[in-house]
């Protein structure tokens, strides 16, 4: 690996255990959506997979069953908490063909490589330099390898997310409606602009499939994370609270929250 995982902005909020203590309760949500990974992905047996901003580890370790024994999955992060969820997960498993790497997919290359697939549900919109960090990304892969990725679509089609909610308490200048996105969920939602951004890092045969779910679960009282990196006065903190809650309540039927997610499944190929 070259040099030292980026202290970046993105690299405090994945490090931030309270944050990352959340992971296991937030990560089912993103389930229904391996399945589209995975169809997209066409995994063989005997082939190596790369796993960008793999998290807890969940869909490394369900890429290495479909790889088999011949075969190899590697999950890469930056969160050290994200991965000892994945290391914890790894030892239950006991499967010996998946490694777990830290490191910024950005600017490092991870072991095992060089790889005929990867993947990655949601890890790949938290880059600063979004064309560079494509760049190694696709050296990571074999000539002819693949790509497969999950992403956001806009946030106006995820509503759950409650960001927008938030913006009108965040400190500083709007944002420029014509700079380029900033990492987070939402930076790839733009299909011209991540395919420019593919094709911009050297990927071809790039193609783009929306899909969507309903997630449901029992209505529970809203966790108020989001507030403490904001650094809010008493008073303004509760009324942001104030309307977490009402969004969450707009969501609720019966007791159960139902949430629309839209997202996409981006493929591409090395060359
Ligand atoms: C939304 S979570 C998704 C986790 C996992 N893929 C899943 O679906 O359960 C995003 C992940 O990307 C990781 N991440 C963000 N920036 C990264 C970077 N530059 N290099 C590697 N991982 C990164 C975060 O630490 C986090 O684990």
């Amino acid at each position: 690996m070259a040099g030292a995982p980026q202290r970046s902005g993105q690299w405090a909020q994945w490090n931030r255990r309270e944050f990352v203590s959340r992971w296991r309760d937030v990560e089912p949500s993103n389930g229904p959506v391996s399945e589209t990974l995975f169809a997209a992905l066409k995994l063989q047996p005997g082939e190596h997979v790369l796993d960008i901003g793999c998290g807890g580890g969940q869909t490394t370790l369900d890429a290495a069953e479909r790889v088999g024994a011949s075969g190899a999955a590697t999950g890469f992060d930056i969160s050290e908490p994200m991965l000892e969820i994945a290391r914890e997960r790894a030892r239950a498993h006991a499967l010996g063909n998946v490694t777990f790497a830290a490191g910024d997919a950005q600017v490092e290359s991870p072991p095992n490589g060089p790889f005929d697939a990867v993947m990655s549900r949601f890890g790949v919109m938290f880059f600063a330099d979004p064309v560079a960090a494509f760049t190694n990304i696709r050296r990571q892969l074999r000539p002819g390898g693949r790509i497969a990725f999950a992403s956001w679509q806009a946030l106006g089609k995820n509503q759950w997310f409650p960001g927008a909610v938030l913006a009108k308490y965040r400190h500083g200048p709007p944002p420029d409606p014509g700079a380029p996105p900033q990492p987070g969920p939402f930076a790839l939602a733009g299909e011209d602009y991540t395919r420019s951004i593919l094709a911009a890092a050297g990927f071809t045969d790039i193609s783009f499939h929306a899909h969507g779910y309903e997630w449901r679960e029992p209505a529970k009282a809203v966790d108020g994370l989001l507030l403490e990196a904001m650094n809010l006065d008493t008073e303004t903190k509760a009324r942001a609270m104030a309307d977490l809650e009402a969004h969450a309540a707009s969501m609720t039927v019966d007791g159960v929250i139902r949430q629309e997610r839209n997202y996409w499944i981006v493929t591409a190929a090395n060359g």
